[in-house]
């Protein structure tokens, strides 16, 4: 394909998308106001770590396909894929899609295409980049095209779902429509969804909001079941089994930046009927608070009790931490004077003291699981025997398979019934200790 694209933010979704439209044989300038993600990118050196950039940036690099620079040119489309993230007040900081929009206009020509690929409020395309773009003189829908098309990939595998999915084209107007279609054709194999601009921002966070509420939901009901004395988890279980139920799992919050955020952008452009995802968020958001409870019971009367964390990304196998209510379980911890130890084996720089993962057993009397990496599915029962003050593991995110009738095993299906007599049994075995 001919032709020169600018996309401007070079992260986890720009990077990889101009990697495919300089596949696809475009010109290709990334922007980024960050000179370290420049100078990483032209050596060839993918910042991102994501399956396949590292294999195909170098080359696009050297072959000249694919160059980055602090400074927008002149270009045929521009893609702004810059992060949009909350504000302390919970509104959509939108500082960054402004300053990108504006960044570009001097260098609209006629009949540039600009996409934006952040994720948005609604209305925000047509009620704020419009007008940006039309202070260059040219009127968007006649002299420049504008559309917003969101991303949906899924962290680990966006190279192969850029490719795969079905995406979402939302123009202005018709022409703008085509023109972006026409775009992600040059290599989008899943099928390209024709829309309204309005449409396709809302489309995108309904997306997000889905899972957020319904994950909510299943949070929601652990604590109903709590209530009631009942295991949560084997409910949701045989309620699945029914074949239009997708009951969801539940765990310690809801993190990421995309479920974590994208709910306060409805609720923020319509507070009075948002009520159901506003309640999720909170749901969510509360659920750090109560798991931090759980470890209280389980170790209650234990003196200095000793936590080790296993995962504190958001998600299973990723090295993102971004709003993971991870962070939240253990501040709560530390603040109720715990001794917290951390392990994670994706991530080597946090806010928090990183051990290894002996060094985070070794007398500790709770392992808290809080990311469901692989690692931690087949832990090894004989090191946490031989290993941990207490042999007990309590997996929130319910991945680890324990069959070790030695090993006290609880999750988020564990009631409170159940917890207080694990902990009964605990101070009575310690006083057995001190005894003898
Ligand atoms: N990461 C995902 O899985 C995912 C999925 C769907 C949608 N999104 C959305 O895509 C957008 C981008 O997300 P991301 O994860 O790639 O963010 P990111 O933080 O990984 O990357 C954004 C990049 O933009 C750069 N930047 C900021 N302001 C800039 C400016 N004015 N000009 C040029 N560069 C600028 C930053 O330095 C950074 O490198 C967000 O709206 C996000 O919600 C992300």
């Amino acid at each position: 394909m001919n032709g020169k694209i600018c996309v401007i933010g070079l992260g986890y979704i720009g990077l990889p998308t101009a990697v495919m439209f300089a596949s696809a044989g475009f010109e290709v300038i990334g922007v980024d106001t960050n000179p370290n993600v420049i100078s990483s990118i032209n050596s060839g050196y993918p910042h991102v770590v994501e399956p396949g950039l590292t294999e195909a940036l170098p080359h696009l690099v050297a072959e000249g396909k694919l160059r980055a620079s602090l400074k927008p040119e002149e270009a045929d489309a521009f893609i702004i894929a810059v992060p949009t993230p909350v504000t302390a007040d919970l509104k959509a900081d939108l500082s960054y899609v402004r300053e990108a929009s504006q960044s570009i206009v001097s260098s609209l020509k006629l009949h540039s295409l600009v996409i934006v690929e952040s994720t948005v409020p609604p209305g925000t395309t047509d009620d704020i980049v419009r007008p940006i773009l039309e202070q260059t003189g040219f009127t968007v829908g006649r002299q420049v095209f504008l559309a917003h098309c969101p991303e949906r990939v899924l962290p680990g595998k966006i190279l192969r779902e850029l490719v795969y999915n079905n995406r979402i084209i939302g123009g202005v107007d018709d022409i703008s429509t085509q023109r972006a279609a026409s775009l992600y054709r040059s290599f989008v194999q899943g099928d390209l969804l024709l829309t309204q601009t309005k449409v396709a921002e809302m489309a995108k966070l309904m997306e997000n909001i889905f899972r957020d509420v319904n994950i909510a939901l299943a949070n929601e009901l652990v604590q109903i079941c709590d209530s009631l004395a009942i295991d949560a988890l084997e409910v949701i279980k045989l309620a699945n089994c029914h074949p239009r139920v997708n009951l969801h799992q539940p765990g310690p919050g809801v993190g990421g930046h995309c479920l974590a955020v994208d709910p306060y952008f409805v609720v923020e452009r319509a507070p009075e009927q948002a009520k159901l995802i506003s309640l999720a968020r909170q749901t969510n958001r509360e659920m750090p608070q109560y798991i931090a409870d759980r470890v209280l019971k389980l170790t209650a009367g234990i003196d200095k009790a000793k936590i080790a964390v296993l995962g504190i990304t958001y998600k299973g196998n990723v090295t993102d931490m971004r709003e993971s209510p991870a962070i939240d379980v253990i501040e709560i911890l530390e603040q109720k004077g715990f001794n917290v130890k951390v392990y994670d084996p994706y991530v080597d720089h946090s806010a928090f003291e990183l051990v290894n993962r002996r060094e985070a057993l070794s007398g500790a009397h709770c392992a808290l699981v809080l990311a469901d990496h692989s690692e931690f599915k087949n832990l090894d029962p004989q090191l946490l025997k031989s290993l941990m003050s207490v042999p007990m593991v309590f997996d929130t995110k319910n991945c680890v398979d324990l069959k070790d009738p030695q090993i006290i095993s609880v999750n988020l299906g564990t009631t409170t019934d159940v917890i207080s007599r694990i902990n009964a049994a605990l101070r009575e075995a310690a006083a057995g200790d001190e005894a003898s």
